[in-house]
């Protein structure tokens, strides 16, 4: 799988190829097999954008599900990468416009995989076609594009979900079992780290770190996996606190943040979203009543990557009834896929869609006017006609630049 990527073409490939290694350190059992229930019919699937993830990721995820899915067409703007990317996994439709496609070829789910100032229009089109939607992370630029998505969903579908590949796989999922059945006390404190690294070559790509093409810096693009994971977990944010730095690297946006955030649970939060720190860790903690559980991966995570330590007053059969769960599948696009594909046999909303899917992006919006206006923000001001609404950077993107390099103290709001 490893020659499927271009390091040239794409910096990012550190995070296709580490997930690889994990996952093929640990030889993961699947907690349920990647075979069609007797009445999944085979959907057809086109992927829009032909680069490093679609390439690494969502191709050969969409070969693991067998006769539930059938790549139909690709899209890109490029069209030797679309000739390229078809020949290699045997896709028929090729095109370089999304609209011509989908008159088409009327796909059942399409997969946006183009940069992230794309991902809105593409998103919609699918959804206006009857389709349902996939779009990777970021979901897209502000709070506002994400509900004006929402206005072009039918009542029972086509919906548009995205990628949160690390809220998927046995350990996660067999957390937010425990604690829907409240099994570990309340969360009381919490810690969420992102410490990655991105040297200057990394931001090369021409739409990496700019306002009007990735709409921020670590907090929007990388951290927002451990983001959402916490919050699939946890629940909603309330309040936060946050500062944010261009320290080291020529970007538009931050290249470190930080956050104090309290949840609508009670519980306190330390976010950490890093691109300057050359031992990466995605490291995540939260201290319930009755155990610590912690996870520690970098790109993907399996059982093996979760830490469980029961608190003293609790018995010693309380860790072996909780841990590990039976199955150890690793978090992936491909477990994510599999639900998805799911819900749409059930006709139900997916996760990570909806409301479901908002919620980090909620929180890099509260990070963002906070560290830009020096004041404390909660989710409930985050309404229409707040400038951060509209656009993580706020009234003004110079200003935000600006104030995240230390030229001036806050932007005006
Ligand atoms: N989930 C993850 O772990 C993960 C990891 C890396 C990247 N991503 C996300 O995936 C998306 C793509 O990232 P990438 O690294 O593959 O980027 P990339 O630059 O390697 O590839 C993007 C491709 O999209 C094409 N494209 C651009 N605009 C288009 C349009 N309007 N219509 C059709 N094609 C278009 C480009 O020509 C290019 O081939 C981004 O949103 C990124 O944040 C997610």
């Amino acid at each position: 799988m490893l020659t499927l990527f271009e390091k040239d073409h794409y910096r990012d490939v550190t995070e296709i190829v580490n997930v690889h290694f994990l996952v093929a350190d640990e030889e993961p059992l699947l907690a349920t097999p990647l075979t069609s229930p007797p009445s999944s019919p085979t959907r057809r699937v086109a992927v829009v954008g032909c680069g490093g993830i679609a390439r690494g990721r969502h191709l050969p995820a969409l070969a693991d599900q067998g006769a539930r899915t059938s790549v139909v067409a690709l899209v890109d703007l490029d069209a030797a990468a679309v000739e390229r990317t078809a020949d290699e996994w045997n896709v028929p439709g090729r095109y370089t416009d999304v609209d011509a496609m989908l008159a088409a070829e009327s796909p059942d789910l399409v997969i946006v995989c183009t940069p992230p100032a794309a991902h809105r229009d593409t998103v919609i089109a699918g959804l206006e076609a009857g389709a349902w939607v996939w779009c990777e992370k970021p979901p897209v630029l502000s709070l506002a594009e994400y509900d004006r998505i929402g206005a072009h969903e039918g009542e029972r579908g086509p919906y548009a979900s995205y990628v949160f590949q690390h809220r998927f796989g046995s350990g996660a999922t067999h957390l937010r079992s425990l604690l829907d059945r409240r099994a570990l006390g309340r969360p009381l404190v919490g810690v969420c780290h992102t410490l990655w690294y991105r040297d200057e070559a990394y931001f090369e790509v021409p739409w990496r770190a700019r306002w009007e093409t990735e709409g921020g810096g670590p907090s929007m693009g990388h951290g927002i996996h451990q983001m959402d994971l916490m919050f699939s977990l946890l629940g909603d944010w309330s309040e936060v606190t946050a500062v944010m730095s261009t320290t080291a690297r020529a970007t538009e946006t931050e290249d470190v943040s930080m956050a104090i955030v309290r949840l609508e649970s009670g519980a306190t939060v330390s976010v950490v979203n890093s691109l300057l720190s050359p031992r990466e860790t995605s490291y995540l903690r939260f201290d319930f009543e009755h155990a610590t559980v912690e996870l520690e991966h970098l790109y993907g995570h399996a059982n093996a990557n979760w830490r469980w330590t029961p608190a003293e007053h609790t018995d010693r059969t309380f860790d072996a009834a909780h841990w590990p769960p039976r199955a150890d599948e690793p978090s992936s696009h491909g477990a994510q896929l599999k639900e998805l594909l799911d819900a749409m046999d059930r006709g139900e909303r997916p996760a990570a869609s909806g409301r479901d899917g908002r919620r980090a992006l909620e929180l890099v919006a509260g990070m963002y006017r906070s560290a830009l206006t020096g004041a404390t923000v909660r989710r409930s001001e985050l309404t229409e006609d707040d400038p951060f609404h509209h656009a993580m950077y706020g009234p003004d993107p110079a200003a935000a630049t600006a104030v995240l390099s230390h030229q001036e103290e806050t932007a005006h709001v």
